[in-house]
């Protein structure tokens, strides 16, 4: 490891307007957070990067003026979030969340591997900025090769003494409803990792009773350029909304799937074409992983990678996964597999998702059959979705009917065909249902 250069006297204040130096990345230029190759040495992280700036509260004023919002999926703005966790006050924590527990996305582990300091120093910044006692960086126990890299990075920063705050790693519970920030906080207090809707919230009362930040680990790489090179060189790309860039899993009829970096304002089409795409040859994108939403591939040139363009079409950019369904695969059938996936995923608390879902993947499984039963499957189907719908103790079943009524819009012609009685031809399962693991 090379010797980590002692952090200049740097302040984020004089940042907020735009850098003092030149940034080591040009304002408008890609890529931002993921370099061609790995950098996890941090003297070659620090010599690429620039120092880590010293630690300013006004770095929450700097976030908010970068427009930044967050990368986990519900686009919140971050700045916003760390104002009202600074408002709660002190002896904060801080929360990176890189447990990834979407099947579409590989962005967050991606992320962490290629640059694991650029995230360990958006905590460790967002921490300083927030007088926070400690952070703690959730990955999920099934990503140990990704916890081991983040763990030799932490212990570099801790020889090197570059953190304020002590960071911590903790490997969470391999679930998909343990990614959600209440079911990470109860979990790190010691309880299930099972989500709450009811409040306090995490910026109310959090980790030990505390006022906690939970952002989502791109979020807090961001967090750490915004800190370096101030709020303008962040807006230099993207939408004026939504600026900067976005990580994007692009998986399924690509040529090249995996992880690509796009500033905000691209077009859906323009980065699946950059991943060898071939638009003709795709019937359906499911957009923001299996909380998102799928669309006809026709409105893929008018979508961009932010919350308000897929907003119109109903729909979120979530954890910016886009999967491209080949035309000869029965999007339907997906639509059900991934339905009951994500049934099996409930935390078994309430009644309308634990017996909704099941029963919904049920109802498609029917439909897809093409069988007598597939008109009152479709019926069945419909009321399902309006009772289910607002009934959890999170947002975990309303993902689940969003991304339904999605495919029951796109996919309405085979929908037409299979109540017709005419099935497809059997497809290769392609959307991943991965075997997940107890709740601790
Ligand atoms: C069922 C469910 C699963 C979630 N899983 C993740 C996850 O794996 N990673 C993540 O960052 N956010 C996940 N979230 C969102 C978090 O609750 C939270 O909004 C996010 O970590 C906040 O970070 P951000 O503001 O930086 O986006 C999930 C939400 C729900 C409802
Ligand atoms: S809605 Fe489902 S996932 Fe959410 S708390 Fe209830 S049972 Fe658990």
């Amino acid at each position: 490891m090379s010797t980590a250069p002692t952090p200049p006297p740097h302040d984020v204040t004089a940042r907020a307007t735009g850098p003092a130096t030149d940034p080591a990345i040009p304002a408008g230029t890609l890529p931002r957070l993921m370099p061609r190759t790995a950098i996890r040495d941090l003297g070659t992280h620090l010599d690429t990067y620039g120092p880590l700036p010293a630690p300013s509260s006004a770095l929450i004023a700097a976030v908010r003026e970068a427009g930044l919002v967050g990368r986990g999926g519900s686009g919140f703005p971050t700045g916003v979030k760390m104002a009202a966790v600074a408002a709660h006050g002190r002896r904060t924590v801080v929360v990176a969340n890189g447990t990834e527990g979407e099947p579409a996305s590989l962005k967050d582990r991606t992320l962490m591997a290629q640059v694991p300091h650029l995230v360990l120093d958006g905590v460790s910044l967002a921490a300083s900025a927030l007088d926070a006692t400690e952070a703690v960086v959730c990955i999920d126990v099934a990503h140990g090769q990704v916890a081991a890299i983040m763990a030799d990075a932490l212990a570099q920063r801790v020889a090197a003494g570059v953190d304020r705050v002590p960071i911590r790693i903790e490997l969470s519970p391999n679930r998909y409803v343990a990614g959600e920030e209440t079911a990470l906080i109860h979990w790190l207090n010691g309880g299930e990792a099972k989500p709450t809707a009811t409040p306090p919230r995490p910026f109310e009362k959090g980790v030990k009773g505390r006022p906690t930040l939970v952002d989502n680990v791109e979020t807090l790489a961001d967090v750490a350029l915004i800190a370096r090179y101030g709020p303008a060189w962040f807006r230099s790309l993207g939408a004026t909304a939504e600026p900067g860039t976005m990580l994007t899993t692009m998986s399924g009829a690509v040529g090249t799937p995996g992880v690509y970096e796009v500033a905000t304002n691209t077009s859906l089409s323009a980065a699946l074409e950059h991943a060898g795409a071939d638009l003709a040859q795709v019937s359906a994108l499911l957009v923001g992983g299996y909380f998102g939403t799928w669309i006809p591939t026709s409105m893929a040139s008018h979508l961009t990678f932010t919350h308000a363009s897929l907003r119109t079409h109903g729909g979120s950019i979530g954890c910016g996964a886009v999967f491209a369904l080949p035309g000869e695969v029965c999007g339907l059938a997906e639509t059900a597999r991934i339905t009951r996936w994500l049934a099996e995923q409930n935390a078994g608390q309430c009644g309308p998702c634990v017996n909704g879902l099941p029963a919904m993947a049920d109802a498609l499984d029917q439909v897809v059959a093409a069988g007598m039963d597939a008109h009152m499957a479709r019926d069945r189907l419909d009321h399902l979705l309006v009772l289910v719908e607002g009934r959890g103790g999170c947002r975990h079943p309303d993902g689940v009917v969003r991304m339904v009524r999605s495919a029951m819009s796109t996919f309405a012609a085979d929908i037409d065909r299979h109540l017709a009685g005419v099935p497809c031809a059997p497809s290769p399962a392609l959307l991943p249902t991965p075997i997940t693991g107890g709740w601790r």
